[in-house]
């Protein structure tokens, strides 16, 4: 998730595409940068500033070596292909300077693009897959800045918002969308291109939303939308009408429900660049060697709250895809343990910020004691990405909300990606699964959407819970590390009592507490355990219970047990956890809301908590 930001009009570019840079900060802030095409010279050029840092060290250059010229375009950068620096930080040149390129998204077959520039002469300057493009703009150019624009995307496969200026064309900008998100702001007389609408709302309420698949052209008299195949597209004005506060969440009423909405794109990004149709996958920073995957003896797993429950989720993948014994830890009881970690293991520490001390300590024990240490962090240069000895980072980009949803899914989908990776190796996973569960990890993000979708029937489910004492998640296996996230959100921001459990664990003691009118809400997409699951339905339904169930469109037996069911479209019971848990997070976001609480920043809550 990177920010991008382009101007053309009569106004000095580079002020106001850093005051819109800030604004999309929350897309990534490892390093930034500004290219304008200079107005003081004949032979126009481009000039760029860019740093690694926040986007103050770029405001910093700027105010020391100004930018003049009122054509520009921006970007504000979350790694991915390359380390956060100067070299990598947008925008990036071909060699002559005289094209100029931000990126937003992943480039999937960079390496065989780059392979082919370099052997036809080309000289690059960074470890980043955008600056292909640059050099492929320069090459197909000759003339026409949108022909040479429309070949080069040809040639690059994988998700992108691409935005292009040329010194060759100095009045206008273009623009492509495939997947990545692009707005186009019309201004009086001038015209902009960004990430997001908030990031230039302060300068107009018109906005055309470019869709996937389109390209655009700017000028200062406005835009041109096109088919990036060719083909005129009619686009609607949008006029929108947010206060500053909405307009910071993207027009959602919080940065939760926001990050609850972004999850299509982020499952798109995580699995983007790393999965061949053929199932094989490949993760950059993961340096292990086949040896080392073929000697593992056991798997750990070790976090703290909501990466503690994609660790549980991990667990079932691990011993059900790998058959290798996976003990998954609170990080906090592990570093204290005295834990049976040996080699040959490999430790997976799981952490959104990459920077919670009680997870750092079980990292760094379980490697002093020989096991292998994979980061799996959103944070590009956290502490635990610099002290583990492979990195694999979810592509989540920031998270606001102390209650995590986006970082959570993406931390779902890497475990998913390196499960294949190790078990391609080991022989546990042949091509025929592989490219099952490759398939499967391809349409989620649709599926998420479309849950996305009956978000009305989540908000009708929460009236009957908002006024409950106490609430009860149920499941088995996946469906049970389901609840457990489920449950957690809920409490976290309802302040409501919950608890999770296995449903076979019901009768052992909490089915005391359940009596007539209590919630008790049951996942259900496991169909190796699904009768098993049923019967502790129907124990709770004797008592009483109201039932809310979380279950596949097509199962038509839930309808007959449940008071309500929340439906997930039909995926590979392995993959469930990425569907399932969407309705469940917009439950706890609709009960808090209903009962009137602080979602974003909970009471007694931190979003990262550094200290022990
Ligand atoms: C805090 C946050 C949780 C988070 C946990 C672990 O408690 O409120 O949402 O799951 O820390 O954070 P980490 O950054 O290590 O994933």
């Amino acid at each position: 998730m990177c920010g991008i930001l382009g101007y053309v009009g009569p106004r000095q570019a580079a002020p106001l595409i850093l005051d819109g840079l800030r604004r999309l900060e929350y897309r990534g802030y490892d390093s930034a940068g500004i290219a304008v095409v200079a107005d003081s010279v004949e032979d126009r050029v481009i000039d760029v500033r860019k740093a690694k840092g926040k986007i103050e060290r770029l405001a910093g250059i700027l105010d020391r070596e100004p930018l003049a010229g009122t054509v520009g375009i921006g970007h504000t950068r979350w790694a991915t292909h390359g380390v956060p620096s100067d070299a990598n930080a947008h925008p990036h040149t071909d060699a002559s300077g005289r094209f100029v390129v931000v990126h937003n998204g992943i480039i999937e077959n960079f390496h065989e693009l780059k392979r082919s520039l370099l052997a036809d002469g080309h000289v690059f300057t960074s470890e980043t897959d955008t600056e292909v493009l640059a050099h492929l703009v320069a090459e197909e150019y000759d003339g026409n800045l949108v022909e040479a624009v429309r070949r080069a995307v040809r040639h690059a496969a994988g998700a992108y918002a691409l935005v292009v200026m040329s010194a060759a064309e100095p009045e206008r900008i273009v623009a492509v969308r495939k997947v990545s998100p692009l707005v186009v702001g019309l201004g009086d007389g001038e015209t902009f291109l960004a990430s997001d609408i908030p990031a230039v709302l302060q300068h107009t309420r018109d906005f055309l939303v470019i869709e996937d698949g389109e390209l655009v052209v700017i000028d200062a008299a406005g835009a041109t939308v096109e088919l990036i195949g060719g083909g005129v597209v009619h686009r609607p004005v949008l006029h929108v009408d947010w206060d500053a506060e909405q307009a910071e969440k993207g027009g959602f009423e919080h940065f939760m429900l926001k990050e609850i909405y972004e999850q299509p794109a982020v499952v798109t990004e995580t699995v983007s660049g790393r999965l061949e149709a053929s199932g094989e996958v490949w993760l950059e920073g993961v340096g292990f060697d086949d040896a080392f995957a073929a000697s593992i003896e056991h798997l750990w797993i070790t976090a703290c709250g909501t990466a503690y429950h994609a660790g549980l989720v991990g667990r079932e993948i691990f011993s059900r895809l790998l058959r290798i014994p996976t003990s998954v830890e609170f990080a906090h009881e592990m570093r204290y343990a005295d834990p049976l970690v040996t080699a040959p293991s490999l430790t997976v520490a799981i952490s959104q910020s990459g920077e919670t001390a009680d997870t750092l300590a079980a990292a760094r024990l379980a490697r002093s004691r020989g096991s292998r240490l994979l980061a799996l962090t959103n944070v590009v240069g956290s502490t635990l990405s610099r002290e583990a000895d492979d990195i694999l980072y979810t592509r989540a980009g920031p998270e606001i909300s102390v209650a995590s949803t986006k970082a959570y899914s993406a931390m779902l989908v890497a475990q998913y990606l390196l499960a294949l990776r190790i078990g391609r190796v080991r022989g546990v996973v042949d091509a025929d699964l592989s490219e099952r569960i490759g398939r499967g990890l391809h349409a989620l993000p649709g599926q998420v959407e479309a849950v996305l979708g009956d978000e009305e029937s989540v908000a009708k489910a929460a009236i009957q819970i908002a006024d409950a004492q106490d609430v009860y998640f149920i499941g088995r296996g996946l469906d049970y590390a389901v609840a457990m996230e489920g449950s957690l959100k809920l409490k976290e921001i309802s302040y409501l009592h919950s608890e999770a459990m296995p449903a076979g664990e019901l009768k052992h003691g909490t089915l005391a507490l359940v009596t007539k009118g209590t919630p008790v809400i049951v996942v259900l997409t496991q169909g190796a355990v699904y009768d098993k699951t049923m019967s502790a339905v129907q124990e709770v339904k004797a008592r009483g219970a109201t039932v809310l169930a979380v279950g596949y469109e097509d199962d038509s037996s839930i309808g007959s047990f449940a008071d309500d069911v929340l439906r997930i479209p039909r995926t590979d019971d392995l993959l469930s956890p990425v569907t399932a848990i969407v309705p469940l997070q917009l439950l706890a976001y609709h009960v808090a809301r209903l009962r009137g609480h602080d979602i974003d920043q909970p009471r007694n809550l931190a979003k990262s908590v550094t200290v022990e």
